[in-house]
């Protein structure tokens, strides 16, 4: 073993065990592998992050720059701002019909923050969290730092990826704590229609102890025409649902780090607790920018959902017309999320791809293209596109995979 090997095998076993049980982001790592490729001179098409590629609406960031001369620059109450959690409360009435009151909502440093935070307060050690797959990658890795066992259900690609109620039901054990979902969905589009959420629901409403973390992140980004439904909105399971929310997605708003929760009292308690602890409130100048994004003009948030929509029809189209893929139809959000297990086993005469990772891997430094693998997503079969990017980029990144798979045999 060279020192340098030996030396990280030490440090490794310094950490502690729960961060040694952690996984890397894929995501994150695909994302820094495509910038040292670029940084070394290769022309890199990057589609690896899930990012707007807009920018935040110029009434947001004004209202950024008015707190911070306002003298917005002290600590903030651990649940965010008072005018904060009514804009929020306001807007989950306005939009989603859940009537919860500023008491009820916690605002903190991103959604991910807020999902965390959540399955801290419920989780115990061996408690069970039913999570449908393809799931977003933290979720597992978080259900684990809470020492929870994560039970994955996968949705099936001929149901456009979605889990069944009846799926949902025959996962559900005594020791189930917690149901969690995203729709719209990250990293297939899919969208589950009020239908099908009330079918969910008839579930869950059977059994007492479980409860709904409801991730609608991408909620403004969706082509559906029924638009979205929020389970939250459910009376017989308003106590037992936590929407977590925020502005990253709708208002092109990744960076400024704002998520919330709104749950029943003694749950967003709870989190309060846990945040007062570990972080405090989170930051103040981009709480009043939220501020502003919730209580303005909803028009930014429609004009970026039609561009995502136009494209995913440009990519889904394209992608179509490669043989051996199989595509779904996002309903929402900003990925393509095509099933490419046709070509494990393959090879171009130097590697041979046996899996997603394989895959993704092999396509960034063949064509340069960044893309996920399905694997961190509980899809080993598929690859993750994302399509928050210039039109010529995306269609020269399908050409170019177009190109390389035409090589394996
Ligand atoms: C499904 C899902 N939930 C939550 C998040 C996190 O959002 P935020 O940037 O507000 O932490 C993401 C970000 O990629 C996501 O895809």
């Amino acid at each position: 073993m060279s020192a340098v090997a030996e030396q990280t095998r030490l440090e490794t076993r310094l950490l502690a065990d729960r961060i040694n049980a952690l996984e890397e982001s894929s995501t994150l790592a695909m994302t820094k592998m495509a910038r040292e490729l670029a940084a070394q001179g290769h022309k890199v098409i990057s589609l690896s992050v899930g990012e707007p590629d807009f920018k935040t609406p110029a009434h947001i960031c004004e209202a950024a720059k008015k707190a911070i001369d306002d003298g917005f620059h002290g600590y903030s109450p651990v649940a965010g701002y008072p005018d904060l959690r009514k804009a929020i409360a306001d807007k989950l009435k306005r939009d989603n019909n859940i009537d919860w009151k500023p008491e009820n909502i916690v605002v903190s440093t991103g959604a991910k923050h807020s999902l965390a935070n959540v399955i801290q307060v419920l989780v115990n050690p061996g408690d069970e969290v039913v999570i449908f797959a393809p799931y977003w990658v933290s979720y597992s890795e978080m259900v684990k730092l809470a020492e929870g066992k994560s039970v994955v259900v996968d949705g099936a690609f001929e149901n456009d990826f979605k889990v069944t109620a009846d799926q949902l039901e025959a996962a559900i054990t005594p020791r189930t704590k917690i149901v969690m979902y995203a729709s719209p969905n990250n990293p297939t589009g899919a969208v589950y229609s009020e239908q099908e959420l009330r079918d969910i629901a008839a579930v869950l409403e059977k059994h007492e102890g479980v409860y709904v973390l409801a991730d609608e992140i991408y909620e403004y980004i969706n082509f559906t025409e029924e638009g979205h439904f929020s389970i939250g909105s459910i009376p017989a399971l308003k106590d037992r649902v936590i929407t977590v929310n925020g502005v990253a997605k709708g208002y092109a708003m990744t960076g400024w780090r704002i998520g919330f929760i709104a749950a029943a009292k003694w749950i967003a308690d709870g989190v309060e607790k846990l945040q007062g602890q570990v972080t405090s409130g989170t930051n103040s100048i981009a709480q009043k920018a939220a501020t502003a994004a919730f209580n303005g003009p909803k028009e930014p948030s429609i004009e970026m959902a039609k561009a995502y929509h136009r494209r995913r029809d440009l990519v889904v189209g394209l992608l179509k017309d490669i043989p051996g893929f199989k595509v779904n139809v996002p309903q929402g959000a900003f990925y393509a999320f095509p099933d490419v297990s046709y070509y494990f086993g393959k090879s171009d005469g130097e590697t041979t791809i046996n899996d997603s990772d394989d895959f993704a891997n092999w396509l960034l430094h063949r064509s340069y293209v960044s893309t996920v693998a399905g694997s961190g997503f509980g899809a080993p079969n598929c690859i993750r596109i994302s399509t928050a990017a210039a039109d010529e980029a995306l269609e020269e990144a399908v050409k170019r995979i177009k190109d390389a798979v035409a090589t394996l045999k």
